[in-house]
């Protein structure tokens, strides 16, 4: 995790790494620091907790300005949040960010007392910034340094570097964490990702493993590690500044819930030519996918249970069997995969490091594996066979949304290709299917958020909880393990997501008198025996709120003590407005509270660390 940019150039660079500074914030936010050339040598500002707190120490040193610059937001891995540990770090010849893990600091810590190196902090990248200052001393060459010290370093690692004697010049690689590089009117940039650069420019290098680029006022410079020049490919940005803002929502994650209507429409209607699935992508266009006999889905947080909802529907309409993985368990305990098994990693962020650590173990394994990502070139969307992308568009809060949806209805796609290569669906059923998804879905999300006053209303009367419970059942159940993260992860309320029949072999025991029970029934033929286990909460105390769909709740009469109606939809498609009401009402909860919704404790957006 963590943020970094740099920038060189004629303009003062502190607003400008400020401001790149804000749009990384969702990477870590724990402290946060800035180095500047000036001409008296490289100065250090840095700080325990937010960017604000940075601002304010800034404003304590008003002669600090110069035209190159690292800033870093943090998010802690070795040694706690603290002033000392947070970056930039400096050595004698240099000071450095770093976003990554390097995983045998302890053993370059021995080497580098053996050279006579001291340590202030608990850090890694401090060891690391060292060895890079023990190798510029032998080789006085920043490249040559670089590169020795990587072949060294052990981990992950987006490093910025800054020497003293090099001015306005910053020297960047990567390995296992992003970084790009872009040249922009007024100067040059690296950054852990986009919207740090989208004020300045729509164009970026991303910055190849192995690569190291030398940025200075007016050029990029990209050598391998044998010092040749070498070349990157440039990309173009196409979303803007605007889509990268809060566009006049209180916060990133309301607006994105938001946005879900149109990512959904953006993700579905390029995916269905004539009427059935159309990826794009020509083997997955023909009937490459009829050849695997079963699917392991395997991701992290949201996206793994995006891969819930993708096996409930692929098993449910292909008859195919699916296994759910985290991406972390998986990676670890030796799976056994088949030549004809599929491995689908879903990531929004594409850099998750134990997703991208799966789908190398997968292909390692001559196993063919298949991406659902979000953010277009990310590791796991370049290192994948085939990669489907969702269009979200930027998902800047850390709690994921529409992420989540646009996910889902990938995996439906997805469930309908197989079901027609299965013969498990006709062709008429399957464009019957998909065009209800088209106009059903983003409808039914609006007018799921036209809602937000009522869901607004009920979240009222959960914030003093200290912990509920989502039952459902079948498919239900399996939304309600996203609504459970999406309410603990903003809110700060443990909450469980049950099956509805499984409570009473033992958590029953957890329900008193007005412990609130979140009841999701959208799943006809099991309405009758989720209604049983209201039924069982409800006359043990708890306050009920019933989130059913329209027919059901014209058809049993569910006990509860509220109920929020999900807009008509057929049955098979009600997890696109139920999510949406899920969300806004774990959004509701942690702006009722208070809370800082958009970048909530011990989290950060992207988590490129094991
Ligand atoms: O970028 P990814 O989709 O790979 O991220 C996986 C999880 O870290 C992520 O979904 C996380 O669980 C969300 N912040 C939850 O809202």
């Amino acid at each position: 995790m963590c943020g970094i940019i740099g920038y060189s150039g004629d303009q003062d660079s502190i607003p400008i790494i400020i401001e790149g500074l804000r749009t990384l914030e969702y990477r870590g936010y724990d402290s946060a620091g800035i180095s500047v050339c000036t001409e008296e040598g490289i100065k250090t500002v840095k700080t325990q907790g937010r960017l604000t707190v940075l601002e304010d120490k800034l404003k304590e040193n008003p002669e600090l300005g110069g035209g190159c610059a690292i800033g870093h937001t943090r998010w802690a891995t070795h040694g706690e949040p603290s002033d000392t540990n947070s970056h930039p770090h400096s050595a004698k010849n240099l000071t450095l960010v770093h976003n990554g893990i390097i995983e045998n600091y302890a053993e370059i810590a021995e080497m580098l007392k053996g050279a006579g190196y001291t340590f202030e902090s608990e850090t890694d990248t401090e060891r690391g910034a060292k060895l890079i200052d023990l190798l510029y001393e032998k080789y006085q060459d920043p490249i040559v340094a670089i590169s020795k010290a990587t072949k060294i370093i052990r981990g992950s690692y987006a490093l910025g570097v800054i020497f003293n004697d090099i001015p306005d010049t910053i020297f960047a690689i990567r390995k296992d964490s992003p970084l790009i590089v872009a040249k922009g009117e007024d100067g040059c940039f690296i950054a852990s990702d986009i919207p740090a650069i989208l004020k300045h420019t729509k164009q970026y290098y991303r910055l190849a493993e192995g690569i190291i680029a030398k940025v200075s006022k007016s050029e990029v410079e990209f050598f391998d590690m044998e010092k040749n020049l070498t070349e990157q490919q440039l990309e173009t940005v196409d979303w803007d500044v605007e889509q990268a803002q809060k566009g006049g929502f209180p916060h990133f994650m309301i607006k994105e819930i938001h946005e879900e209507p149109e990512a959904l429409r953006k993700t579905l209607e390029p995916r269905i030519r004539d009427g059935l699935p159309y990826f794009d992508i020509p083997r997955l266009d023909g009937d490459f996918l009829s050849k695997f006999g079963s699917i392991h889905i395997v991701a992290c947080g949201t996206a793994m249970h995006a891969g819930l909802i993708g096996k409930a529907i692929i098993e449910r309409i292909a008859r195919i069997p699916v296994n759910v993985e985290i991406a972390s368990e998986f990676r670890y305990r030796n799976p056994i995969l088949k030549k004809n098994d599929l491995v689908l990693l879903i990531s929004q962020s594409g850099e998750t490091a134990d997703t991208l650590a799966a789908l190398r173990l997968a292909k390692a394994q001559g196993v063919y594996t298949l991406a659902i990502v979000n953010v277009i070139g990310s590791s796991v969307a370049r290192e994948a066979e085939d990669v489907m992308y969702t269009r979200a568009g930027p998902e800047i809060a850390v709690a994921s949304t529409k992420a989540y949806s646009v996910q889902c209805s990938l995996l439906y796609l997805l469930a309908v290709k197989l079901a027609v290569l299965n013969k498990t669906m006709s062709e008429d059923e399957a464009r019957d299917f998909c065009a209800r998804m088209l106009t059903d879905i983003p409808k039914t999300v609006t007018s799921a958020l036209e809602m937000s006053t009522k869901i607004c209303e009920a979240a009222s009367r959960l914030v003093a909880a200290e912990h509920l419970f989502y039952i459902g059942r079948d498919m239900d159940c399996q939304l309600c393990t996203e609504a459970s993260l999406k309410l603990k992860e903003i809110s700060y309320i443990h909450s469980e997501a049950y099956a509805a029949g499984e409570l009473k072999h033992g958590t029953i025991s957890l329900v008193t008198d007005g412990t609130p029970v979140i009841a999701l029934t959208t799943v006809g033929k099991v309405c009758e025996k989720t209604i049983s286990g209201i039924r069982e909460v409800k006359s043990r105390g708890a306050y009920v709120v019933s989130i059913c769909s329209e027919e059901l709740a014209a058809k049993y009469d569910i006990p509860c003590d509220e109920q929020i109606i999900i807009p008509h939809i057929d049955e098979i498609l009600s997890v696109f407005p139920a999510i949406c009401i899920l969300q806004l009402l774990a959004y509701h909860v942690s702006a009722q509270k208070g809370l800082d919704v958009d970048k909530p404790r011990n989290l950060a957006k992207s988590v490129t660390v094991e």
